[in-house]
């Protein structure tokens, strides 16, 4: 058997006996969730992921014939379904800068077993996609979106975004039947904390679902501190202070947020505390990037290269076994091992979560 950290008990009803391929990591974890990059490109800068002064006009962007094709990325994420996935999530970069990003859409919410298709997206594009996105059979959406406080949204947007349009992208979300709608808030100590309160009240009472996220160490570009973390316990006492909370269940096993809801019925929120209290011991979750390689968790330094194997010529029971091998292996859980100096230090190559997609 494995470690004290080992979780096989934690999914007992996980692998269905009618699905003979699902299959499940060396720590026991099924995968259920596969995130799609679809490109490495986006229209923000936020500092912490794409600063501007290295993503500049002459960055080298993927090139189109870089990137997986959407028969490509259909072709792995069917095989996927195969072996147990039913939630797929798109991001970038963004997402939305894919002018057809809707083809995309149409053709993977057929897949039989996806019962959950989502998409993150900054939201400044939103507006105009959304109905497009929901005729093709997008389930929802989840919108980044830092502070409503003008001057700080401008800043972590790295002086791109226009908070306006966003608004009206999350009101088009709605409106096309892509809600509820979450906004995932990461939490920067100094940069964004003391306008927390002031983005929950915005979105109180509106259904839209709240999730502040500790600032993490992906990447190797952020320059992330273990002082710039607000830990998830401490905002939560905050909170209460001015709205009382209670916990809620989880809507699925291997959720990473921990829900909430005011005690007034304004509403759900939710917290993301990958630092202070890891949730690897769930984490059903592998990412494509936009460039074909396959990696089994967000602070990988390495994956696989299925465009390889794809342009090479693998057929489909090639590609499934390829994707079965890598997650039967599968041991990451580098949230649970983390040490923070180590992590101050950028010891460790990681990937970059705008290549990797959140
Ligand atoms: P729901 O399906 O709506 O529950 O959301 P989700 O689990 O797909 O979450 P989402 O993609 O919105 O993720 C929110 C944020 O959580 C991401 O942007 C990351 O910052 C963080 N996150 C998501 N998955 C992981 C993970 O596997 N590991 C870690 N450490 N963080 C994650
Ligand atoms: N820590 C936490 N979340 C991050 N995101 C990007 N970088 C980080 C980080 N260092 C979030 C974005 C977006 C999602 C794709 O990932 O804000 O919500
Ligand atoms: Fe773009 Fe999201 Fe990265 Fe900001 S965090 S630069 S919106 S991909
Ligand atoms: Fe999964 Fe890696 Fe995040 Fe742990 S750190 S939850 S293994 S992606």
């Amino acid at each position: 058997m494995h470690n004290s950290l080992m979780t096989s008990a934690q999914f007992p009803d996980e692998l269905p006996a009618e699905d003979p391929q699902a299959i499940a990591d060396a720590l026991q974890r099924p995968l259920h969730d596969l995130r799609i990059s679809v490109l490495d490109q986006c229209n923000f800068r936020c500092p912490y992921c794409m600063p501007e002064a290295e993503f500049h006009s002459d960055y080298a962007f993927l090139k189109r014939q870089q990137r997986l094709t959407y028969d490509e990325i259909v072709r792995v994420a069917t095989a996927a379904c195969k072996l147990g996935v039913s939630k797929i999530r798109l991001t970038g970069g963004e997402p939305l800068l894919d002018k057809n990003i809707a083809v995309l859409v149409e053709r993977l919410a057929k897949l039989p077993g996806v019962d959950d298709l989502a998409l993150t997206t900054n939201g400044v594009l939103l507006s105009a996609a959304a109905e497009k996105l929901a005729k093709a059979g997008l389930h929802r959406v989840t919108v980044s979106l830092d502070s409503v406080d003008e001057k700080v949204f401008r800043a972590m947007s790295g002086g791109r975004g226009d908070l306006a349009q966003v608004f009206a992208g999350i009101a088009a979300a709605e409106d096309a039947g892509l809600g509820p709608v979450k906004i995932n808030v990461v939490v920067q100590k100094g940069v964004n904390d003391h306008t927390i309160i002031d983005l929950l009240r915005h979105f109180r009472g509106s259904g839209t679902i709240v999730r502040l996220i500790e600032f993490m160490d992906v990447g190797n570009r952020n320059g992330w501190r273990m002082n710039q973390v607000v830990p998830s316990r401490e905002l939560l006492t905050k909170i209460q202070q001015q709205w009382p909370l209670r916990p809620v269940g989880r809507n699925y096993p291997g959720e990473v947020a921990r829900r909430y809801e005011y005690v007034d019925g304004a509403g759900e929120i939710g917290f993301i505390s990958s630092v202070t209290e890891p949730f690897c011991g769930d984490c059903s979750r592998a990412r494509l990037s936009a460039d074909g390689m396959l990696y089994t968790c967000l602070f990988a330094n390495q994956g696989t290269d299925l465009r390889k194997s794809l342009r090479n010529g693998a057929v489909d029971d090639e590609l499934q076994g390829i994707l079965s091998s890598i997650w039967l292996q599968r041991a990451d859980r580098y949230s649970e091992l983390r040490s923070p100096e180590l992590a101050e230090h950028h010891v460790l190559q990681k990937v970059e979560m705008y290549r990797m997609g959140g």
